[in-house]
């Protein structure tokens, strides 16, 4: 059976909670895309007890307008707020560039943008200067990664890639199939034509696709997720702030699905490489 958690009416202002190293972290996304955020949150912090919110219901984000990515970010974040997150990473390529410079100030609790910790990594790892970014439609046109590397390197050179069918393929499960294959070739010739030397993974849901992208790159392309950065500043925020959780007890890590529950299990599972059971079912 599916147990219902019903949120609260979205709003500013929400209540300043106690935070303390026990609190969950929060984590969302339209899907499993967050989930290659939630291995680095288990890599690197351990301890942490996390919520991880899948908006399955409304996946894909990346074909969405700005206003509409806005009110979805708008309800989730004090969903989260209101479940006693300490912190909330915005495991959403799409959310971190339409939403994050709307919202990063509104609520008492830190929101973390993958999009600054993305560029940084792609700046260090680049030698030539010329750097691809794949990622959704909304992220982009936003032109936030664009603009976030240009900002730290103005040499650089961005050749950009939007790859609309990736989540459907990914979130249908087809992540070995043939079909993803030639879409992942069509969608990097652009970039291999300009013999880009660094690959930003834009959007959470790409690095599933690791495999079949390197395939067509070949070894010499550095690959940037941004979720390695982005964990790695909430590591430090934690820690400054004193409520990092450590291994002492074993984490707990609680989903909650607005679509199929038993989808997201399905398939979460396989690509976490954990077993994700007793997923709640919420309506927001
Ligand atoms: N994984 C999210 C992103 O990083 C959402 C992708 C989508 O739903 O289109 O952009």
């Amino acid at each position: 059976m599916t147990e219902r958690v019903v949120a609260k009416a979205a709003g500013e202002n929400i209540e300043e909670k106690k935070m303390t190293p026990a609190s969950p972290i929060g984590v969302f996304d339209s899907g499993v895309g967050g989930l290659t955020v939630l291995k680095e949150i288990i890599r690197q912090l351990p301890g942490e007890d996390v919520i991880y919110l899948a908006d399955t219901a409304r996946v894909p984000y990346g074909g969405r307008s700005a206003e509409e990515i806005i009110k979805i970010n708008e309800e989730i974040i004090p969903l989260l707020i209101d479940q006693g997150c300490k912190l909330i990473i915005m495991a959403c390529g799409t959310s971190s560039s339409i939403a994050y410079p709307v919202l990063k100030d509104r609520y008492k609790v830190h929101l973390i943008s993958l999009i600054e910790p993305g560029a940084r990594a792609a700046v260090n790892a680049t030698r030539s200067g010329v750097i691809g970014l794949v990622a959704t439609v909304g992220t982009v046109n936003s032109q936030a990664y664009q603009n976030a590397v240009m900002d730290l390197k103005k040499d650089a050179k961005v050749i950009a890639q939007a790859c609309p069918l990736f989540v459907p393929l990914i979130e249908g499960g087809f992540i070995e199939a043939e079909e993803t294959k030639r879409v992942v070739k069509e969608y990097l010739k652009p970039l291999l034509k300009e013999n880009i030397d660094t690959l930003i993974l834009g959007c959470t849901h790409y690095p599933h696709l690791a495999r079949a992208l390197r395939e067509r790159t070949g070894p010499n392309v550095v690959f940037v997720d941004p979720a390695e950065e982005a964990v790695a500043g909430a590591r430090k925020l934690l820690q400054k702030a004193g409520t990092i959780k450590s291994q002492a007890t074993t984490p707990r890590y609680e989903y909650l699905i607005t679509g199929s529950v038993v989808q997201f299990q399905d398939l979460g599972s396989r690509l976490l490489g954990k077993p994700i059971t007793h997923a709640k079912h919420v309506i927001i």
